[in-house]
């Protein structure tokens, strides 16, 4: 395309002049060679012809130049509606024009709309995206681009926001030789974030080779796909465990202990015990995968705490008996009401006098008491000013280290392995407790003193 504005030349209408001027001259010039007419009456002859043909030339000319300004103001898109030149030359020229006007008006309005829609699909991603020139400067940058760089980016070099070399190398292949490819990197400053970024190569409207980038943050995926095989890894170990004890004690239930009777009914006695803790991992793991899929279904009985805390008391009854422990319940009166599953909030508070009576002082008393706070405190956290009805349990303990505090609903994570393994534990108690918690959308609060013991507090919204 021409940067050259259209114009009409002079030199082209003189020249046009000169030709039409020719049919006049030439005789003049013949009739004065062979003496039929004098110099004088030549001159005026070529003089007359010259002057004919210039006016022909010049009303031509003017018969185009509507023509020109026409085109010009079509080509710099300029309105031309109502514009189209008609003249006595080209009698058949407006209707074309008109055509053409139409035409133009409408690709004009659909790049006008295709551009939109592209910006409005680039802006609505959540990702951050670039457009990279061959030059390395940002030529386009989505809000979200914006946001997660700070900063304005269009026209300014990619290298001051990102710098890893293997995307600066993956857009110059995407610029030069037109390939894309996908890189993973974390930024310099915080090793513990990881993005995944897609490089794109794209034309510009220019027809420059650019470069398209994607960025994701897959730092959370990374954790939770480590989380899940950290999860499969540890369960596996604990079922494999008592799996190997018992196939241990088979062995030797058919070989060394085949004809004694006293070692048998020992090996039978841990065998038994064995096979409970496995029974006891199975059920701990359904309830959890269970509990997981359930999240987001709020409950919807309405649930009484003080009979909920008499049912968990009773069905512990054995263990609490074999650990000689007291529980006391506390019941504020009044109406202690939640919205809940009263199944998972028996499982809930089990959970909690389970652990203070294991890991309680033997004999000493398990306190449990339930109130309703109108408004919550601070330790109530999202609760906090709600009304709230609070279930703590109480014991007399060795208490939990404070570096600890913060991992116990950790699946799998105690403080004292063995003692936990000793007591018959499965290490997913709390975080089962704290699924449930989740799920009626409650709070939990652990305080402890080393020495002295421990109170696990919940928090639910008040019925
Ligand atoms: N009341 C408590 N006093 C001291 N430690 C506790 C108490 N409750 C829980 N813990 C610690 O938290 C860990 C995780 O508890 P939990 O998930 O119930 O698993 P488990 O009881 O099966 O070991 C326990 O192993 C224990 O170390
Ligand atoms: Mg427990």
């Amino acid at each position: 395309m021409t940067e050259e504005p259209l114009l009409l030349t002079t030199r082209g209408t003189w020249i046009e002049a000169m030709v039409w001027s020719l049919p006049g001259i030439v005789p003049s010039i013949a009739l004065w060679a062979t003496g039929l007419a004098s110099a004088t009456e030549a001159f005026v002859g070529m003089l007359g012809a010259l002057v004919i043909a210039g006016l022909l030339a010049w009303w031509r000319h003017r018969q185009l130049v509507p023509l020109v300004a026409w085109l010009e103001r079509l080509r710099i898109g300029r309105s031309v509606t109502g514009a189209v030149p008609d003249s006595f030359l080209y009698r058949q020229l407006p209707h074309p024009l008109l055509a053409i006007e139409r035409e133009t008006q409408n690709l004009r309005r659909q790049v006008a709309a295709s551009d939109q829609l592209q910006r409005a699909l680039v802006d609505a991603i959540t990702d951050p995206v670039l457009v990279v020139d061959g030059r390395g400067y940002v030529r386009l940058a989505n809000p979200a681009a914006e946001r997660h760089f700070a900063d304005k980016l269009t026209d300014q070099p990619l290298g001051r926001f990102l710098r890893d070399p293997a995307i600066l190398a993956a857009i110059d292949s995407a610029i030069r030789a037109n390939v894309s490819s996908t890189v993973s990197f974390s930024p310099p400053l915080d090793r513990t974030r990881r993005y995944t970024c897609g490089i794109q190569p794209m034309l510009t409207r220019e027809g420059d080779a650019a470069a398209v980038l994607s960025l994701r943050e897959t730092s959370e995926q990374v954790a939770i796909e480590r989380m899940r095989s950290d999860f499969i890894a540890n369960a596996s170990h604990e079922l494999r465990t008592p799996l190997t004890a018992l196939a241990g004690f088979v062995e030797t239930l058919k070989g060394p202990a085949k004809n004694d009777p006293d070692a048998q009914a020992m090996f039978l006695d841990t065998m038994d015990a064995e096979a409970s803790r496995m029974t006891r991992l199975i059920d701990d793991l359904l309830s959890l995968s269970k509990l997981e899929a359930d999240v987001h279904r709020p409950p919807s009985e309405d649930v009484d705490l003080a009979d909920v805390v008499a049912l968990a008391i009773s069905g512990l009854e054995p263990q609490l008996r074999k650990n000689a422990t007291v529980v006391e319940a506390r019941m504020e009166d009044g109406p202690l009401q939640v919205r809940g599953d009263a199944d998972q909030l028996q499982q809930l508070v089990a959970n909690l006098i389970d652990n203070a009576s294991k890991y309680g002082r033997p004999g000493a008393p398990v306190v449990v008491d339930v109130a309703r706070l109108s408004p919550a405190g601070d330790e109530a956290g999202p609760l906090s000013g709600r009304t709230a009805i609070r279930l703590t349990v109480i014991d007399q303990g060795d208490g939990i280290a404070p570096e600890h505090l913060p991992r116990l609903t950790e699946r799998f994570y105690r403080v004292d392995k063995s003692r936990s393994r000793r007591a018959g534990g499965t290490g997913l108690g709390l975080a089962i407790s704290k699924h449930i918690i989740r799920r009626h959308g409650g709070h939990l609060n652990v305080e402890s003193d080393l020495g002295i013991g421990s109170r696990f507090s919940v928090f639910i919204p008040a019925r």
